[in-house]
């Protein structure tokens, strides 16, 4: 019963063996996947394969990356793919300073306007942040209505306090398993366990001992051993209490 709580299954890299993969994610108990959006084209995508899969799900929304393509008529047009009862957040949002692919003045312009979109629509938002802690915070702080996840979650152990303090969910994937993962396992060592969700980020980010090569769900067995190992947990009691993180946040009932 695993929850892939961030997956990008619409990207090129699954073109030749997309359903495959995916019918056999969800034969080795991969029961619920969400996948994330960066553009209105990937939203649209996002969309088409949660309406295709009973067991998928969908984020809409404009990346850090390609916030420049964000335009007047975006909010209209990420509103009439919320209607469909499958996407369940606006996302992923926020600022990423690492690669800068758009303007910083951009990228928080455009992060704004979405976290007004999550406030207005009621959903959860999934947060992309790298490198632009500082300024990630400021604005999420603004939005004391919105909550939701900081996926792949790489800020400091203060940082994660004050978001677990404000009832935000942080997520993990593939870089928990990594040899240079002490500031990672620190935050996980003081996050609360009903506050933890899973996510594999795929086709990025493989966990060890698959590191470098594609991403898929079925990775995410190696994420659960190591955070469980970290809490000290049994595998399959960190996997289903994440799993009913994943619900509750997002609203998935059954
Ligand atoms: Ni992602």
């Amino acid at each position: 019963m695993y929850f892939d709580t961030h997956a990008h299954y619409y990207d090129e890299s699954f073109d030749p063996d997309r359903d495959e993969t995916i019918k056999d994610c969800y034969a080795k108990g991969i029961s619920m996947i969400l996948n994330a959006s960066s553009n209105l084209e990937s939203a649209k995508a996002c969309v088409d394969l949660a309406d295709k899969y009973p067991f998928m799900y969908a984020a809409v929304g404009f990346h850090p990356h390609d916030a420049k393509e964000f335009n007047e008529d975006s909010p209209e047009q990420l509103m009439k793919l919320c209607k469909n009862p499958k996407v369940r957040a606006i996302g992923e949002i926020g600022l990423d300073y690492y690669y800068g692919h758009s303007e910083k003045d951009v990228q928080k312009r455009v992060f704004t306007k979405q976290m007004e979109l999550a406030r207005h629509l009621n959903l959860p938002v999934i947060i992309h942040n790298r490198d632009a802690h500082f300024d990630c915070m400021d604005i999420v702080r603004r939005f004391p209505e919105v909550s939701g996840e900081f996926h792949c979650y790489s800020g400091s152990a203060e940082m994660a306090k004050e978001l677990l303090d404000m009832g935000w969910y942080l997520g993990f994937g593939g870089v928990v398993t990594f040899k240079n993962a002490r500031k990672v396992i620190e935050v996980l060592e003081m996050c609360p366990t009903d506050r933890i969700l899973l996510e594999t980020d795929c086709p990025y980010l493989s966990p060890v001992p698959n590191r470098g090569k594609r991403n898929d769900s079925r990775n995410l067995l190696y994420i659960a051993e190591k955070i469980a190992e970290i809490k000290g947990m049994d595998v399959k009691e960190l996997v289903l209490t994440a799993a009913e993180n994943g619900r509750s946040l997002f609203g998935i009932k059954g």
